[in-house]
């Protein structure tokens, strides 16, 4: 009688365990197209501190991966868009892609998870570049895991981009996916079906609300005060649960109403746009982070999450295009270097976030106009610098943006000659750079100071190595021939 007591609630436990364990976890977005990138092992540092156990990748850089080799990160790894007419055409170069960018790190003990087949191929600024080869090269990447046996381990998967899918009315029961890619869409859906893999979805209300997308600020903020949008009977009291449902709809209508859902992209940038502020990007993580975590589900889905989440993005990248907007260089949780823009819990055991740990920077040297002289092709020089430099927290609403004429001539110089490793002579511009010890910084706009031990030179060991190299090969060229 007394075995009998127990077992109710132990298996209320189980079944609780066995709920929560299905339940989502959070992740983050690592990309590194950056001039100067945190080296991979501080990065991995940082996920650690952070306790942090899922990355997403947006290709599959071997020091990035040998980093996360051992780390129990669980990793999802990227094929660039570039790379999608190839694997849908050749089997082959889906085997030599799945042999050279993943079994040896699997055999490191890399845990990855997941495979992107490019990167959102289906953004509708795209047109048909790449979304008519994803199927092909999903199908060969597939055939190639299976061959490698590791078709259990590794799910193929394909970003889907927050502008594939939504409803003209702008009410989520009439969802749809974009004509253009209907018919590839439900390719895709089959066979994600087919091999039991997740749907991936990036979300981003802040591209709606930027993209005038007929909701406020504070809609898209998870604001209290946001007027609802009334969905015959539904109500919708924020843009992400808008959006989400939108898809819903539109993956019932294609006939997969089940499919699990990845949220693959979600986040708030920092700058570059006039509302892409720090303030705002904490209460949108916080909010995003209270959606998943009380797992109320949405109007047409109550109660049921996400498999997972991803957050964009773990690092500021100074190298991202800007096509889109200035704030796609702005969407780090943590800036260029690690550093904590703002708090959020990211897991219940850290309550707030820890910076990356001695991180090396070049000297405290800033490149500034020398406003002595002549400076009357100062603003032609800054443009200039501004086509290699980053010049985004220049533009209007940036952090940047209040610095006046010639402040915002130093800010270009300063930006390129870090960019430059600070070599004396990438602070020339013509003879009005001017090399300075005082850090010109004012307010929220900071003049960075790079980061000295960049990973994308490693192999070579540091740069000025290299050129020590180049100078005493070239004396001795010259030694030779005299
Ligand atoms: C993808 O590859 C297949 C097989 O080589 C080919 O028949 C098809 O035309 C390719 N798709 C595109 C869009 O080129
Ligand atoms: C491995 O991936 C990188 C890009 O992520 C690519 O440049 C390289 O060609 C790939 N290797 C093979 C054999 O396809
Ligand atoms: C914009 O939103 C308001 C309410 O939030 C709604 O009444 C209106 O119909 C919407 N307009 C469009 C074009 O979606
Ligand atoms: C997309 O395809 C589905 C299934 O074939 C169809 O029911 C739906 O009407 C199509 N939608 C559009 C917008 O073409
Ligand atoms: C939402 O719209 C329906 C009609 O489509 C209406 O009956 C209902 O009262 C509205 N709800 C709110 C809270 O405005
Ligand atoms: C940014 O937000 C503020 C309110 O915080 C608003 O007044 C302003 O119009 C917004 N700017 C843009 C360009 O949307
Ligand atoms: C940025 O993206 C646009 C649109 O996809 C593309 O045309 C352009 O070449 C890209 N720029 C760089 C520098 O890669
Ligand atoms: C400004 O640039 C023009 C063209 O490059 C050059 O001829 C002129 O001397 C420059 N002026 C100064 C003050 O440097
Ligand atoms: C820029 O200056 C204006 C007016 O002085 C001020 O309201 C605004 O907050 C400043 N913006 C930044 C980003 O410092
Ligand atoms: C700096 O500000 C001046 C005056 O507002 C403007 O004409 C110039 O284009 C700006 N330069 C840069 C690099 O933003």
């Amino acid at each position: 009688m007394s075995d009998h007591r127990y077992s109710f609630p132990a298996a209320l436990t189980l079944i609780t365990i066995l709920f929560t364990s299905r339940v989502q976890s959070i992740g983050v977005n690592w990309g590194t197209s950056a001039s100067h990138p945190l080296p991979p092992s501080k990065v991995v540092e940082l996920l650690k501190l952070n306790k942090i156990t899922k990355v997403k990748l947006f290709d599959s850089n071997p020091q990035v991966l040998e980093a996360l080799s051992n780390s129990v990160i669980d990793v999802t790894v990227g094929i660039p868009n570039s790379m999608l007419r190839t694997l849908n055409s050749s089997v082959k170069s889906a085997e030599s892609w799945v042999h050279d960018n993943l079994t040896r790190y699997l055999s490191a003990r890399t845990r990855i998870e997941y495979i992107t087949i490019g990167d959102e191929p289906f953004l509708q600024s795209y047109g048909s570049r790449f979304y008519p080869f994803v199927v092909g090269a999903a199908i060969n990447i597939e055939a190639a895991l299976i061959r490698a046996k590791l078709s259990k381990k590794v799910k193929v998967v394909i970003p889907c981009s927050f502008d594939a899918f939504g409803s003209e009315s702008g009410q989520p029961s009439k969802g749809h996916f974009r004509p253009d890619i209907n018919k590839t869409m439900i390719q895709v859906l089959n066979f994600l079906t087919k091999t039991q893999s997740p749907f991936f979805v990036n979300i981003s209300p802040f591209l709606s609300y930027y993209q005038n997308k007929n909701i406020s600020l504070d809609f898209a903020l998870f604001k209290e005060a946001a007027r609802p949008h009334n969905d015959t009977h539904r109500l919708y009291k924020n843009s992400f649960e808008l959006s989400y449902d939108t898809l819903i709809t539109a993956l019932t209508v294609a006939g997969f109403p089940n499919i699990d859902i990845v949220i693959s992209q979600i986040g708030w940038p920092t700058d570059g746009a006039p509302n892409a502020t720090v303030s705002n990007a904490e209460i949108f993580t916080k909010g995003i982070l209270d959606h998943f975590r009380n797992k109320k589900g949405t109007p047409i889905r109550p109660r049921v999450m996400p498999l997972e989440f991803y957050i964009h993005a773990l690092l500021d990248e100074d190298q991202r295009n800007i096509t889109v907007g200035n704030f796609e260089r702005h969407w780090g949780v943590f800036t260029f270097d690690g550093q904590a823009k703002y708090q959020v819990e990211f897991s219940q055991s850290t309550k707030s976030l820890v910076n990356a740990r001695s991180v090396e920077y070049f000297a405290s040297r800033w490149c500034v106009v020398n406003n002595n002289i002549d400076m009357s092709n100062a603003t032609a020089r800054a443009m200039e610098a501004c086509t290699n430099a980053d010049c985004t927290a220049l533009s209007p609403g940036s952090s940047c943006f209040n610095l006046s004429w010639p402040g915002n001539v130093s800010y270009a110089f300063n930006s390129y000659y870090q960019q430059h490793d600070q070599r004396a002579d990438s602070c020339d511009f013509g003879g009005l750079g001017m090399i300075t010890t005082v850090d010109p910084s004012v307010g929220k706009c900071r003049f960075n100071v790079e980061l000295k031990a960049s990973f994308s030179v490693s192999l070579l060991g540091s740069k000025f190595d290299c050129s020590l190299m180049l100078i005493v090969l070239m004396v001795w060229l010259l030694l030779e021939r005299f």
